[in-house]
């Protein structure tokens, strides 16, 4: 996370009202923050949401009756290891180099696989990940079959390369930037439950596929065809090559998947090092230097084709992916997926970058369950609106959503549309300058967002933000990160993050309005006490400690499962934490129990279950973080100690074992790849302890009819990605340069 891209850079930089203004009318309410943060004191809709837990919270008056967690918490670890509760089990499945069809080669181990190599074999750096469960005799439901869909967000290079090889260096070439290329994007995976209990990808199956930085994908919606859009590889501005930096995901009722590209900025450069600016381009990619498209000074509109939603149906290996035009183009984090009252598909949506906002899309069609054709249309059109959250008079949180359409009056009394050349598809590709005109709230890093499958109340994580009240520019120029607000985002310099929650009025997702409260004020209450804000709400312990919420979900149950994305450092304010984590929230009673610590320098992220709730998967990013380049590449080459040590099969597969470890159980050796990200799955088991809820559910089919069609190809079709790919090109960077001068970058965010 960088303090910002120029790429970020407004053309209309006008700060929104919000923060001075809202922090005076909400200063009572703060000071009740700073006497007492337990969550009674920051619960306002007592009577509308399920209260918190906290000694003063209102009784609740609605809402599903308490879940239960069901397990016994685990500890804290600093471990280089995966830990789970007393009575579950975990294994690997689906890590990076694994073969992804029969003939793919096996992973090498030393990290010496070019661009072809990867580009049949699992990806690198999971994140989001979807199971789409496939009907079978012995398991109706699908539970023990399906296809796990996972992003691959982006490469580790102290991992993903061979010994010297490092971006820009002089081993530096273009099969490098493939190989970085070809493993980033989606892995559509088929998989299968064994008569011996453990999964298994279907290595002939037609379904496995690899979707990546160079297969080509369709624009779709008010955007397609924009100038902003056009390349000289594609001058209609209808067809991508690609996406990357794919974080959190989503899925929609009519089976397919959706994938958000993230940090998309870091992957161009600019043909020189010098530009003010410093933190461009990004270290760890350096594509620019071989690949011209994604060199800003010759094809500047290529960036602009990046920072969508993306549509993927993973049951026809042929089908075009879509990138989706209406829901927005910023850092987007996941898309959480609801219906409202009246049918109409309402998508919440996060854009992961300090003081940037929360968003949400409704469509203009209504979801209609027989009809697959036409919900397959539903996400290209409708209105993108972003959150601004307020206190209404009662003390109770208030918020509305903002429609950023072309007729919307902005804080300056214009119309959106006199500022987007009266061109939908201008505001789309320009979001975030649409947010900031007309006074969104800028928000602690909006990561994922979950919707509660019985009450549709949504959750969002904000993992933190220790820019707020710094003082320090937002981006060159530009307005100072706000303050605390004293209401969603109530604490400067916040290291540790917080849920908020809210219910849409009339209890319509579409609604313009909205009642909020914080969930949770992640803190340390090792370190601090009751009446500082770093102690966190009075549902944070001593036991379930934790910094910087990211991956978030709902199991059908409605208990709330929290990743954590934050440090590791186990000391100074981190003091307790241990590694990342896993937790599950009653949202109910607010209580919160850990139930997973991964390994050493890894994020836990991703969150999907079988139908029966038998098995979770989830991912481990990133494994190892944490040492320089050099270092981790000197080092993965050395035999670890301990048992994984002695195991002579092992030590041929995996050479690329790095770090220390001790694990023994034969489970957790499968974790093998040390540094390759898993996914790891493992039998939940939990019980529904909950009533049965005649409240509304997403409808997932089980086996749509193209998964018969694609079936009846038989084994041994596979979609070959095999993209011909346009030759560098070769220019007068400086003239470019000259040209396209930063900050001024057009199509800018
Ligand atoms: Fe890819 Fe914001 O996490
Ligand atoms: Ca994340
Ligand atoms: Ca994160």
């Amino acid at each position: 996370m960088k303090d910002f891209d120029l790429d970020d850079i407004p053309a209309n930089p006008s700060q929104a009202e919000p923060l001075e203004q809202l922090r005076q009318r909400l200063a009572n309410r703060r000071r009740l923050l700073k006497g007492g943060l337990g969550l009674g004191a920051v619960t306002f809709l007592g009577g509308l949401l399920p209260a918190a837990a906290a000694t003063n919270a209102p009784t609740a008056t609605a809402g599903p009756k308490a879940t239960g967690l069901g397990f016994k918490a685990v500890p804290m670890s600093t471990a280089d290891m995966l830990a789970v509760p007393e009575g579950y089990a975990h294994a690997v499945i689906n890590r990076w180099g694994d073969p992804l069809f029969a003939d793919s080669p096996t992973f090498a181990g030393q990290a010496t696989e070019g661009g072809d190599a990867q580009a049949r074999q699992i990806g690198y750096n999971h994140d989001g990940l979807h199971f789409f469960p496939i009907a079978s005799s012995g398991a109706p439901d699908g539970s023990s079959e399906g296809l796990l869909v996972t992003n691959h967000e982006y490469v580790t290079p102290h991992y993903f390369f061979p010994r010297g090889v490092e971006p820009g260096n002089a081993q530096w070439n273009l099969d490098w930037i493939r190989k970085a290329q070809h493993a980033q994007g989606v892995s559509v995976t088929h998989i299968r439950l064994e008569p011996q209990g453990g999964w298994r990808l279907v290595a002939n199956s037609s379904f496995n596929r690899s979707i990546h930085a160079n297969t080509p994908i369709r624009i779709i919606g008010p955007a397609a065809g924009h100038a902003l859009l056009r390349t000289s590889a594609d001058p209609r501005g209808e067809t991508v090559l690609g996406t990357f930096g794919n974080c959190g995901n989503g899925w929609t009722p009519w089976n397919t998947y959706l994938t958000c590209e993230e940090n998309f900025t870091d992957y161009f450069g600019i043909d020189a090092r010098d530009a003010d600016a410093a933190e461009y381009p990004d270290e760890d990619y350096r594509w620019d230097t071989h690949d011209a498209r994604f060199n800003w000074t010759r094809e500047p509109n290529e960036y602009n084709r990046h920072g969508w939603i993306v549509e993927i149906d993973p049951f026809d290996p042929q089908a075009t992916p879509r990138k989706l035009t209406a829901l927005g183009r910023f850092k987007h984090e996941n898309a959480a997926l609801t219906i409202g009252a009246d049918r109409r598909v309402v998508v919440y949506m996060g854009d992961d970058q300090r003081s940037e906002y929360l968003y949400k899309f409704v469509s203009d069609g209504e979801y209609r369950p027989d009809r697959d054709a036409h919900n397959r249309q539903l996400l290209e059109r409708g209105t993108l609106y972003v959150a601004r959250f307020e206190a209404g008079a009662d003390g109770n949180g208030t918020g509305r959503w903002i429609p950023l359409t072309l007729d919307t009056r902005a804080l300056d009394g214009r119309r959106l549309g006199e500022t987007f050349n009266e061109n939908l598809g201008e505001l789309l590709i320009k979001t975030r300058q649409a947010a900031d005109a007309v006074g969104a709230t800028p928000m602690d890093r909006p990561e994922w967002v979950a919707v509660h499958p019985h009450t549709r109340e949504a959750y969002v994580t904000l993992t933190n933000n220790s820019d707020r009240g710094s003082g320090k520019a937002r981006w060159p120029g530009g307005p100072a990160h706000p303050g605390a607000d004293g209401g969603a985002n109530p604490r400067d310099k916040n290291i540790y993050g917080q849920i908020v929650r809210w219910r849409e009025d009339d209890d319509s997702a579409a609604s313009p309005t909205f009642k909020w409260d914080l969930f949770v004020l992640a803190g340390n209450p090792t370190l601090y006490d009751e009446g500082d804000a770093r102690r966190g709400s009075s549902n944070v312990t001593r036991e379930n400690t934790f910094n910087s919420p990211d991956g978030l979900g709902f199991d059908p149950q409605g208990r709330l499962w929290i990743q954590t994305d934050g440090s590791y450092k186990n000391n100074g304010q981190y003091a307790g934490q241990g590694n990342n984590q896993m937790l599950v929230a009653d949202p109910t009673t607010g209580e919160l129990r850990r139930f997973l610590t991964g390994p050493k320098g890894c994020e836990v992220t991703g969150i999907t279950w079988t139908p029966d709730q038998r098995f979770v998967f989830i991912n481990i990013q990133h494994p190892g973080e944490g040492p320089e380049l050099a270092e981790a590449q000197r080092n993965r080459y050395r035999r670890p100690p301990g048992p994984m040590a002695r195991r002579p099969r092992d030590r041929a597969r995996r050479p690329s074992w790095s770090g220390s470890t001790t694990a023994a159980s034969p489970a957790v050796k499968r974790r093998g790849g040390g540094r390759r990200p898993p996914a790891v799955y493992f039998p939940s088991g939990l019980q529904d302890n909950a009533a049965n809820s005649p409240h509304f559910e997403v409808p997932h089919d089980t086996r749509p009819p193209v998964l018969r069609t694609a079936m009846a190809r038989g084994p041994g079709h596979h979609p070959r990605h095999r993209v011909r790919l346009p030759p560098p090109r070769r220019g007068p960077a400086a003239q470019c340069l000259a040209r396209h001068a930063l900050p001024q970058r057009p199509g800018a965010l």
